[in-house]
């Protein structure tokens, strides 16, 4: 069974659904003594069975499955509908999208999701947003599965250990992506990473990875300083070759440092950290259907945007140091972070 222990280099490639995680970027992070991951919340179960069986076919390593988990969401009233569409009418994009009220199911069925995972057995399974049911977490651990849990608040995290977890994820404020917090409307203690590993490494009994603004070899070793056993990296593996970000998305990345990284709502109906663009300052306090209606809703939009490369109007997932993004293969990449870390620990 999976443990970090056995990790040489202790690097986590986090999980990015949208077509940024693939076999090469996975395998490469693997093979060079990491865990390579997938965001495979979006995907369908045949897309998740042909990505696991090609990464396996370029690695020994672990390999990482990444799931989203929330309670079921119905459309709300027809006046809120309305008031979402029209905030995304007559948008100043080039060429033509289609806007239409989703229809359910929004989203793939989770249980669907994981019968090629229960067939291919990665390393790691892990999950954001929420805890799976006590099934899933029985097969997981009937097949030595290692199952890790996203949390951002130490009450969470609590949640997480007695839910039975092996590991879970400390996600700071500084975090790319989407805030893995349970519930959206509850306040949220906007915990940096290392403060956040520090207090659930304090409270609970179970391995933390800290996640958040970990961009070099020093931050990754300021992360096991701070208690944690391994890091996970997303933003900084987004410009490397393998990576499947769009061109606009990795040139905002090396290029428009001044733009910076907000929160928004708009993309998906959840909040999510990317850089600062045009799509997010016209839908801030317009109408957003919730999560993941808003996510179908604003497809072919996001869809439009990357065929014609406009960055402005789509989500440029990145955490708040994504200034030092590198371009290098993931190799060379995993190469630097390794020589930085062992630098950093002296
Ligand atoms: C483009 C992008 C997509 C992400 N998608 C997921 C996801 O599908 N599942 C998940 O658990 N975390 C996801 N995250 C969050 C990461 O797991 C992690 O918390 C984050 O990348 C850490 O911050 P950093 O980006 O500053 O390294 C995503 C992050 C980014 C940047």
């Amino acid at each position: 069974m999976f443990s970090f222990s056995k990790l040489s280099l202790p690097i986590i490639q986090a999980p990015m659904a949208g077509g940024i995680n693939n076999p090469r970027l996975a395998s490469e992070v693997s093979n060079a003594g990491g865990v390579g991951s997938f965001g495979f919340a979006y995907s369908t179960a045949q897309k998740i069975s042909e990505d696991l069986a090609a990464t396996r076919a370029l690695t020994s390593g672990p390999i990482n499955a990444n799931f989203f988990v929330f309670s079921p969401v119905g459309l709300p009233e027809q006046t809120v509908q309305q008031k979402a569409l029209e905030a995304l009418k007559n948008l100043p994009l080039e060429g033509e999208y289609s806007l239409a009220i989703p229809l359910a199911p929004f989203y793939p069925d989770l249980e669907e999701q994981l019968k090629p995972v229960w067939e291919h057995c990665p390393d790691l399974l892990t999950f954001h947003f929420g805890v799976p049911s006590p099934s899933i977490l029985a097969r997981a651990r009937a097949l030595r599965i290692a199952v890790g849990i996203t949390a951002t608040s130490p009450k969470e995290a609590m949640a997480v250990e007695k839910a039975g977890a092996d590991f879970v994820v400390a996600q700071g404020i500084e975090a790319g992506g989407h805030r893995g917090i349970f519930n959206p409307f509850e306040a949220d203690e906007k915990l940096t990473s290392v403060e956040l590993t520090k207090q659930l490494v304090r409270g609970c009994s179970i391995p933390v990875v800290a996640a958040g603004a970990i961009m070099d070899g020093a931050d990754i070793a300021s992360a096991l300083k701070s208690g944690a056993v391994a890091a996970q990296l997303g933003t900084a593996f987004l410009c490397c070759e393998e990576s499947g970000a769009s061109p606009a998305h990795k040139e905002y990345l090396l290029k428009h440092h001044s733009k910076g990284s907000v929160f928004t709502t708009g993309f998906s109906g959840r909040p999510a950290r990317g850089i600062d663009n045009e799509f997010i300052r016209l839908i801030e306090n317009k109408m957003v259907l919730p999560f993941p209606i808003q996510n179908a809703l604003t497809a072919s939009l996001k869809q439009l945007a990357r065929k014609t490369n406009n960055g402005e109007y789509q989500s440029l997932w990145a955490g708040q140091d994504y200034a030092r993004t590198r371009q290098l293969s993931a190799k060379n990449l995993m190469l630097a972070l390794k020589e930085e870390l062992l630098i950093a620990r002296g």
